[in-house]
């Protein structure tokens, strides 16, 4: 099984916290849509005999699509790959972009799960984000979406935000759950290099919340989503059963992916491929038939490095009867020294051979993943 990402590289306006890429000029859209379709041609054979389980619409703005170029692009998925009978098909999409209108085209399409940005149900919140949208369309734009008939419906929402407070946040998990979705992606606002937000911090014109805001937050969080009954499956996303990210957990789970599109990853087990990151270069390299992408072959320190990473997020852990069968004895004895000391202090649990990431431990991935980490290549 497989899975295929499509990045649509264009916003309508930047928001201050966000880096992924994109670009604001949206004229190119039609000719970049052209050369999408010819990168799907060029990478028919990337997934050999893989079906297609999963296909993503990420980016940038999905939204932007027009119904025929929609189209046009499963037209080229379907020609060139062997896609299983339900796929879930993900349709990342701003508020705004969703009207009555373009819903009712989306319905029409093969997609059938929507992740809609919310962000924050307060318009200061928004406002302070740049976003395009406020509250009120943000909660139409759910409503509307059940109304054309969705209902595989994930938000995004981001806590930890300047000025945020335990109470506001509660207040965006309840009107989130108000709107009876399915699943949510929730993420702690980080400051990237070159976003507005970095150079506000670094200015001083906006104050990050302390830690203890922070980790209140993350308790609310994983408070609320048990009461309402949903599953918190990965660090940042807690779906209801049936409703976990089908797209997502592959990736977690080693699955092969086709990345297409400017910036988009790609991973087929020995190697990992990303695309150029401007849309531009992108378009004219595709025009003349050169895919244009970076890769890296994945040695046994890389792929052990890069299952620590995927696997420890999740609430499977790391599989250590794989680990042995992966790579050997010696890994599984380093890995489960580095764990030990989380084992003690209840950060981490050893239950059937899986070495999995308590609540608690969460809060701390990133240090226990990287305590994780193997540096030193004669282990394997
Ligand atoms: C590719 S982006 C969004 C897709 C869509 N364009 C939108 O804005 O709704 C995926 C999600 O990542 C989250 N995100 C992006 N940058 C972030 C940051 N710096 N900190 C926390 N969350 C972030 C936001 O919740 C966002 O909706
Ligand atoms: S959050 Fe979404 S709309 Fe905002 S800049 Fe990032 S990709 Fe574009």
């Amino acid at each position: 099984m497989a899975g295929i990402y499509i990045h649509i590289p264009f916003c309508k306006q930047k928001c201050f916290y966000c880096d992924f890429y994109s670009t604001t000029l949206l004229k190119n859209k039609p000719v970049f849509v052209k050369a999408l379709n010819k990168e799907f041609y060029l990478q028919k054979d990337y997934l050999k005999n893989n079906c297609v389980e999963t296909i993503y619409f990420g980016g940038g703005t999905p939204s932007v699509l027009t119904y025929d170029e929609l189209m046009s692009i499963f037209n080229q998925i379907y020609n060139n790959f062997d896609v299983v009978d339900n796929p879930e098909i993900t349709f990342e999409a701003n508020p705004d972009d969703l009207t009555n209108d373009y819903l009712k085209e989306l319905k029409h399409s093969p997609v059938n799960r929507l992740s809609i940005g919310v962000q924050s149900f307060f318009d200061d919140d928004l406002k302070t984000m740049n976003r395009r949208h406020n509250a009120a369309e943000a909660e139409a734009a759910v409503k509307l979406s059940q109304d054309v008939g969705f209902h595989n419906i994930s938000l995004d929402l981001i806590y930890g935000l300047p000025k945020m407070n335990n109470q506001k946040w509660l207040h965006n998990l309840n009107t989130a759950f108000n709107l009876n979705i399915q699943h949510l992606s929730a993420y702690h606002l980080t400051y990237e290099p070159k976003t507005v937000f970095y150079n506000y911090l670094k200015n001083k014109i906006i104050i990050p919340v302390v830690e203890q805001e922070s980790i209140d937050e993350y308790r609310t969080l994983v408070n609320k989503t048990k009461q309402e009954g949903f599953i918190h499956y990965e660090i940042s996303n807690f779906g209801k059963k049936g409703f976990f990210s089908k797209h997502n957990s592959n990736y977690w789970r080693q699955e092969k992916y086709l990345g297409v599109g400017p910036s988009a990853h790609s991973f087929n087990n020995t190697s990992r491929q990303w695309n150029v990151k401007d849309t531009d270069k992108y378009i004219s390299f595709i025009e003349k038939e050169i895919l244009p992408y970076d890769s890296e072959i994945l040695d046994p320190e890389k792929q052990y490095n890069d299952y620590i990473i995927t696997s420890l997020r999740t609430m499977w852990g790391v599989d250590l009867d794989f680990l042995k069968e992966k790579f050997n004895e010696r890994v599984v004895s380093y890995c489960l020294k580095s764990a030990e000391q989380y084992i003690k202090t209840k950060n981490m649990n050893l239950t059937d051979n899986h070495l999995i990431l308590s609540e608690k431990g969460m809060l701390i991935a990133d240090k226990i993943i990287s305590d994780l980490f193997i540096i030193d290549e004669e282990v394997f």
